[in-house]
């Protein structure tokens, strides 16, 4: 599939479970697709920028360098998952300042790197902007899927964050418009990655379509959003979730 061709496109945690996926659909597509992480790929990418998206300077230098090597960006995905270590404690022993770091890492920077970002496509007049947010940025958690897990929760920072991604794509789809530059998200249901076999079981029960997500079923919904098939919607959040979020 050519659907991609010629357009330049930037994936953050391009390494990740996620992301990997996102970069090798984006390829197949026929993108010049940038894979960004802060790691080194455990594979061999044609584009590959290590960077810390967490870092202004290192976002700045990012854009630059793709911008000199093609003088376009046509999309763009902010994808990348960083995380502090106690990420996951339970609610009441998170320490504030590890709130406020995660927040700082995951939802301050990614209005850096939109910022960053979309006046590039607005100066060209054309680009599209995708979010990877999450169910949990939707509705409220189910927790008894964490029981007896040994002690498996959803970080409360999570949901702050993934709602505030998706409303601020919200105000990104209407601010960006008019320059004829599409802003969207795209809202992960919980991906199979060998978790508690417990945990499993019981997210499962709680599916429609009764199984998690493969970590590569959420890369065509990426890769739509990004192309000219998606030129009239901007604004939407993409639920790939086996219908989680529909009951
Ligand atoms: N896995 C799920 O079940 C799930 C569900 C819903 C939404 N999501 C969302 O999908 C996205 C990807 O999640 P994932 O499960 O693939 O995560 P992951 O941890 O597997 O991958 C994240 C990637 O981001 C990279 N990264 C971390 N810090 C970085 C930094 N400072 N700069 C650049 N890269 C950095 C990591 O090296 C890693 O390759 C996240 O936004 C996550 O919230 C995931």
């Amino acid at each position: 599939m050519n659907r991609l061709k010629d357009k330049v496109i930037i994936v953050t945690g391009g390494n990740g479970l996620i992301g990997q996926h996102i970069v090798q659909r984006l390829l197949e597509e026929s993108a010049t697709c940038y894979c960004v992480d802060i790691a080194e790929p455990t594979q061999k990418l044609p584009y590959f920028i290590q960077a810390d998206i967490t870092d202004p300077s290192s976002v700045d230098k990012l854009v630059e360098t793709v911008l000199e090597r093609h003088q376009r960006i046509d999309g763009w995905v902010n994808n990348a998952y960083p995380r502090t270590k106690d990420w996951g404690v339970p609610f009441e022993d998170i320490p504030l300042g590890s709130w406020k770091t995660n927040v700082d890492m995951q939802l301050n920077m990614l209005f850096y790197c939109s910022q960053k970002v979309l006046e590039v496509m607005k100066n060209a007049q054309c680009g599209s902007l995708v979010n990877v947010a999450s169910i949990y940025g939707v509705v409220g958690n189910d927790f008894t899927v964490y029981e007896n897990t040994g002690g498996m929760t959803s970080p409360a920072a999570y949901s702050a964050i993934k709602g505030g991604v998706i409303n601020f794509t919200r105000y990104l789809a209407s601010y960006y418009g008019k320059y004829n530059v599409r802003v969207n998200t795209v809202s992960p249901g919980g991906v199979f990655d060998y978790q508690n076999e417990t945990f499993v079981k019981q997210f499962e029960s709680r599916v429609p379509l009764r199984r998690m997500a493969k970590p590569q079923e959420i890369a065509p919904g990426v890769a739509f959003l990004l192309s000219d098939d998606a030129s009239y919607i901007s604004g939407h959040n993409l639920m790939i979730d086996g219908g989680w979020t529909a009951i």
